[in-house]
């Protein structure tokens, strides 16, 4: 995604494609699908290949019959897709090894000399397992002589997912240990907040439009909400979530990155280095958030139809005694001339009364009120993006109500995708996973713009977790925590 012309997919040159983990639900159910929209749409280089290696022994076929159950025709509806299928799942190899082995590396190596019949292939490594075994990989990746670069040899990249750390320190231990194998041009952070389209829209919005670009400040603006919320509890991840929590499983990467696209300065070009070069002041500019700005919530057990519904510290590979928050709000600033004084409330939680992803952007209210006899408070504009689920962007703005009366009401100028669009909204690791290919890293996250984030929330992590702060109890599918109404009273922010 660039303003600038977009880097191309290298047609003539081979591309083998390695996701490390391939037996995990990430490469199963997100990036083979995403590869096969991909390579159904004849986006990829015809000359590619995928393997999947892991521990778990599999055959080929094995791999093949488990990957088409996640297979869609989105793209290729009818006879077609079958066809499409069967060509791409052809070209998909597994090979089952050791994460910390160079020899397994080399087995694969092996497999894949059978297609790489020149030194000028390209290489991307996804790395579709948990981050406690990506240095092993890549060790074990350079030993074998999979990473490649230099003249006349095709690129070497490697994708990775979060959580990048716990904190500012472990991530820059790892972005040192990475740096041995991997210099940050090969390296892909994905964020897949910034591959959905509501998410890459908000650049195109804010400096596009005339409209929002002038009032888009402390002067005309009062607050902005960036919320989160799922219906479900933690289900079988406890094992991993236990010890996470909800700030670094979303809000230190999700949410951040669409509060520093929402707050950032205009970039000289849509470019990835004046894109991130913004967002990274942005960052900068936002002191370590406050114990005093945070609440933090675990959903306990409720009955519902007859059955119960486990609280957080019930649910299986939770410790019993977990003060791992499942649910947060915070306030968060911007310290510059644009933002001070305008509070960034954040909220994000699990077991909650629904599932969302939404930005709301408070405007002021208007400074003096001709229509007061009509209408004595004017209720505020909002504009409102929801990033998930159907996508929508909808303003709310005050109207005179069609008929002989003047009277006024709150309406919404309303653009909902499924209805205003035709196109089928791409899966956001379609995008992310055409980018690394294409080789640009608009979408992904740059190192200091990592170490940025983990500013803002290592301090309060330190001292919440030092201190053992127990999280406020709230009931599954509830609102969430009291205190988060309280939190947000005190900004002068209605919770809805
Ligand atoms: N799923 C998502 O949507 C999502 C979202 C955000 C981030 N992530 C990140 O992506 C990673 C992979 O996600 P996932 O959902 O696919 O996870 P997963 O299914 O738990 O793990 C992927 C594969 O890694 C191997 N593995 C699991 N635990 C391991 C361990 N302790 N040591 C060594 N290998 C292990 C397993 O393969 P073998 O046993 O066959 O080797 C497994 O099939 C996660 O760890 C997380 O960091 C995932």
């Amino acid at each position: 995604m660039t303003g600038t012309p977009t880097p191309q997919v290298e047609h003539d040159k081979p591309l083998s494609l390695v996701l490390v983990g391939g037996s995990g639900d990430l490469a199963q159910k997100k990036i083979l699908p995403a590869l096969f929209s991909l390579f159904s749409q004849r986006l990829l280089p015809p000359q590619i290949r995928f393997y999947g290696f892991a521990r778990t022994p599999m055959t080929d076929d094995e791999f093949r019959r488990k990957a088409m159950e996640h297979l869609t025709c989105r793209y290729v509806p009818g006879e077609n897709c079958a066809q499409w299928m069967d060509r791409f799942l052809a070209r998909c190899h597994y090979q089952a090894g050791q994460y910390d082995s160079a020899d397994s590396f080399l087995d694969l190596f092996r497999r894949m000399k059978d297609f790489e019949k020149t030194a000028d292939v390209n290489r991307l490594f996804y790395l579709a397992i948990p981050p406690s075994v990506f240095l092993d990989v890549a060790r074990a990746l350079a030993d074998a002589g999979l990473v490649t670069c230099g003249p006349g040899r095709g690129w070497s990249r490697v994708v990775m997912e979060k959580p990048f750390g716990r904190d500012r320190a472990s991530s820059d231990e790892m972005a040192r240990d990475l740096a041995h194998v991997f210099s940050e041009r090969q390296i892909y952070r994905i964020d897949h907040y910034l591959g959905k389209e509501l998410v890459q829209n908000l650049l195109v919005l804010r400096f596009a439009n005339i409209v929002f670009e002038p009032l888009w400040s402390r002067e005309f603006i009062r607050g902005v909400d960036i919320c989160w919320k799922e219906d479900i509890g933690i289900g079988s991840r406890g094992g991993y979530y236990d010890g996470i929590g909800v700030i670094r499983d979303v809000m230190q990467n999700h949410l951040l990155q669409i509060l520093s696209l929402l707050a950032m300065e205009r970039p000289a070009a849509v470019d990835a280095r004046a894109v991130r070069d913004e967002k990274v002041k942005v960052l900068r500019a936002m002191p370590p958030l406050r114990q005093a700005d945070l609440v933090l919530g675990q959903y306990t057990g409720v009955e519902r139809n007859g059955r119960r519904q486990p609280g957080y510290l019930e649910e299986p590979g939770v410790a019993p005694d977990s003060v791992t928050p499942t649910c947060a709000a915070a306030v968060l600033r911007v310290e510059n001339d644009r933002w001070r004084g305008v509070p960034f409330f954040m909220r994000a939680g699990k077991g909650l009364d629904g599932r969302l992803a939404e930005i709301r952007v408070r405007f002021r209210p208007v400074p003096a009120n001709p229509f007061a006899q009509l209408m004595p408070v004017l209720p505020e504009n909002d504009l409102i993006i929801r990033v998930q689920p159907d996508e929508a962007i909808n303003l709310r703005i005050i109207n005179k109500a069609p008929g002989l009366a003047l009277r006024l009401e709150e309406t919404a100028l309303d653009l909902r995708y499924h209805a205003a669009f035709k196109d089928i909204i791409p899966d956001a690791y379609e995008c992310l996973l055409l980018d690394a290919i294409r080789g640009d890293k608009s979408l992904f996250i740059r190192a200091d713009e990592l170490a940025a984030a983990w500013d803002i929330f290592t301090p309060v992590l330190h001292e919440t977790e030092g201190r053992r702060v127990r999280p406020e109890p709230y009931p599954f599918g509830s609102a969430g925590p009291a205190a988060t109404r309280e939190l947000a009273a005190r900004e002068g922010i209605e919770c809805e």
